[in-house]
This record gives structure tokens, C-alpha cells and sequence, in this order.
């Protein structure tokens, strides 16, 4: 699906767009550090970190805090309303690292090898990021010593083993809850 039909996508707007307040609740806060779930992704100063579907950005500034004036976070997010919301957040807390790419992660536009690390949080299983389109595609723009980080709500499902099947990516560790796979 391109770009423009995902933003416009029936399904995908029926399901998310009563959500943009849920996704920024106090109440998560309490139940979810983003804090503590990015630093267990092993996001270091100075990266560049590719954030896929960020939503309005609960893990946004986390990441872009922990990443520093030195690296940047690329935050790809198709729905232009979450897209627009981010924007003005990294705005509002200065966040002059953070790019928000209004696009379909299936086919981010980046170069080959050109990020330290993938985030995929809270976004999968989700039915327009299906593991066979998007593994290629973040095994192709990882760097050869790369991490891609996945956290989930609720845990587990049968998600960590299809990324760890598909040849891509080998199973390092999980760190409080987030699983962090080397790209092969
Ligand atoms: C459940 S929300 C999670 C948002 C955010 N990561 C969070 O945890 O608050 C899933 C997000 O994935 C985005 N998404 C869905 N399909 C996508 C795709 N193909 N490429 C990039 N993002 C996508 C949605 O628009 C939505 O913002």
C-alpha cells in the first residue's frame, strides 16, 4: 500500500484515530515508562534511530532525549493528524533532533546502512505492517551491526519468534520486557 492510501485507509483510521487518547494517557504513563522502555532498547547518544509508527509520540522525546543533539530520530508515522501532533510536540519540547516522516514504513525512502537502530513499539502485530514486507525492509536500512528493538502490549504473542525465524535478525536478549534482535 502506498503511502497516500495508508493515510487514508479506512481500517487503519477507524481503528487509530479514536485512539490518539489513549496512546498519550496518563494512566499508560503510569503502567509504561517510555523513559525506561527506550533506555532498555540500548538507544545511545549520538545515533540515528528510525522510530516506526510513532503515533502523537509517546516514545518520541524519550528516545530523542537519550540520542542527544549529536545523532538524530527519524519518526515515521503515515496518518499526517499523528504526524502533524508530533510535530508540534518536538516543537514544543525542542526537540530539534527529531525529523517526522509522514510515510509508510514498508518503504521508508531511506539509504541502505543508514540507521544504529529500529524501534518497533507498540506497533505490532498490526495488520498494515505485515513481518514479511517490513523485516526486508528494516534489514536493509540497518546497519551491519545494528539492533532492532521490539516492545509490545500485551507481551510476547507469537511475534519475537517470526522476526527470529526469518533469517534477518537473531535473537540477543530481552531487557525489561523489550527484545532486542542483531541484525544477521
Ligand atoms: C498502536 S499505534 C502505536 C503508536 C506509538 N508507537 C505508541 O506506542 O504510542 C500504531 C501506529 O503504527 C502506525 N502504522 C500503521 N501502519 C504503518 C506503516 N505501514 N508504517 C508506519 N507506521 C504505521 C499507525 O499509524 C499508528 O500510529
Amino acid at each position: 500500500m502506498n503511502e497516500a492510501n495508508l493515510g487514508r485507509s479506512r481500517v487503519l483510521n477507524l481503528l487509530l484515530k479514536p485512539a490518539g487518547w489513549a496512546m498519550e494517557s496518563r494512566f499508560r504513563r503510569l503502567l509504561h515508562n517510555p523513559d525506561r522502555i527506550v533506555k532498555a532498547a540500548d538507544v545511545r547518544s549520538g545515533q540515528t534511530v528510525l522510530e516506526v509508527g510513532s503515533g502523537t509520540g509517546f516514545f518520541t522525546p524519550s528516545a530523542a532525549r537519550l540520542i542527544g543533539s549529536s545523532g538524530k530520530l527519524i519518526a515515521m508515522e503515515p496518518l499526517s493528524s499523528y504526524a502533524e501532533r508530533l510535530r508540534e510536540k518536538a516543537e514544543v519540547e525542542s526537540l530539534q533532533n527529531v525529523e517526522v516522516v509522514c510515510r509508510d514504513a514498508l518503504e521508508t525512502g531511506l539509504a541502505n546502512e543508514s540507521v544504529d537502530r529500529v524501534l518497533l513499539f507498540g506497533v505490532l502485530p498490526f495488520p498494515s505492517l505485515p513481518l514479511e514486507k517490513l523485516l526486508p525492509e528494516m534489514h536493509r536500512v540497518l546497519k551491519s551491526e545494528g539492533i532492532l528493538a521490539l516492545w509490545q502490549f500485551p507481551a510476547d504473542g507469537w511475534v519475537p519468534g517470526s522476526i527470529g525465524r526469518s533469517g534477518m535478525f537473531s535473537h540477543l536478549a530481552r531487557n525489561k520486557g523489550v527484545h532486542l534482535f542483531r541484525r544477521t
